[in-house]
């Protein structure tokens, strides 16, 4: 039996997904990309990490970015960010162009960046404090994101006490505590086992669902992207270009049972297909032998 003939085109969209998606383009465009391109200058000659990148995400919208390894994804983010300057082009949030890092974009990182002296209420205070807020004000806003990750019972625990989900929980509540506009993510649940990361998946669509916040959330897991995301952007390789935006004709809310549903193994498939096109992988790939080869063993 060919499983993938029965594979529904990832184009195909029931009504009410094709009804959302209209009306996900009709809101105001939170983030526009135009033009963004990157080079770095190293001693081996000039490497361009991106390359005339443009795109938009919508207010409340959820956007992945997906692409191989080194195809650009951190450099944009951190572009997006203000961490880093773009070679060219131009970002705009909500219309305003913007350049260096501001309080209307927030940050999740992949590593554990809380300050381990401080505790998980001071962590998250810290950006209200830095705000100008008093210290009152600051700690009853820092308890209201707290129990939105549904971390209330550990405000005072410090960062070491923590599992890394919670960790991870902590770092979105702090990001979120700015009250950014836009929320980038680079590959959060990355460091975390596979049960941790699909829990902190629904967890983050929970605290998506309660916040309004558009989020662009760089992955390399596929299922990952696919389960989050209203759109996906996926990036080519060298140069890091965009290759195709792609909606996800998956209903929401999202669960972990719709990961059979045939819209959601249909466009995983079309991405797989974008990202390690059918064929190349067999001739690209070395063979890397740790052992004499031996008739005898099979
Ligand atoms: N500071 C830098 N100096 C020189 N080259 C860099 C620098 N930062 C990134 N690069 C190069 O730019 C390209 C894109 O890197 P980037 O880290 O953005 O990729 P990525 O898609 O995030 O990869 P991964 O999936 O492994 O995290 C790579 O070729 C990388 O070597
Ligand atoms: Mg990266």
């Amino acid at each position: 039996m060919n499983n993938e003939l029965t594979l529904p085109d990832y184009r195909q969209q029931t009504p009410e997904v094709a009804a959302r998606f209209a009306r996900l383009l009709e809101r105001p465009i939170a983030l526009e990309v135009r033009g963004l391109s990157k080079n770095f200058e190293t001693p081996r000659g000039v490497i361009t990490a991106l390359d005339d990148v443009s795109f938009s995400v919508h207010k409340r919208e959820l956007l992945s970015v997906i692409g191989p390894s080194g195809c650009g994804k951190s450099t944009l983010v951190r572009i997006l960010a203000g961490l880093e300057t773009p070679t060219a082009g131009e970002l705009r949030v909500y219309g305003e162009p913007v350049s260096g890092p501001g309080s209307d974009r927030g940050m999740v990182f992949q590593g554990y960046t809380l300050f381990p002296w401080r505790t998980v209420k001071e962590n998250v205070m810290f950006g209200p404090r830095m705000a100008g807020q008093s210290d009152f004000t600051a700690a009853s806003e820092a308890r209201e994101w707290i129990e939105l990750v549904g971390l209330s019972k550990f405000e005072n625990a410090y960062p070491h006490q923590l599992s890394g989900g919670m960790k991870q929980r902590v770092a979105i509540a702090r990001a979120l505590a700015n009250q950014p506009r836009v929320l980038f993510m680079d590959e959060p649940f990355g460091a975390l086992d596979a049960q941790t990361r699909s829990q902190m998946q629904s967890y983050l669509l929970e605290i998506w669902k309660n916040v309004d916040i558009t989020i662009v959330f760089i992955t390399h897991d596929l299922d990952e992207a696919v389960f989050l995301s209203d759109r996906i952007l996926v990036l080519d390789a060298n140069p890091g270009r965009v290759r195709e935006v792609v909606e996800v004709p998956v209903p929401r809310p999202r669960d972990l049972g719709q990961l059979f549903l045939p819209s959601f193994m249909g466009v995983r498939k079309h991405i797989d297909h974008l990202i390690h096109p059918p064929g190349k992988a067999q001739k690209e790939a070395p063979v890397l032998r740790l052992a004499v080869s031996d008739p005898d063993v099979v």
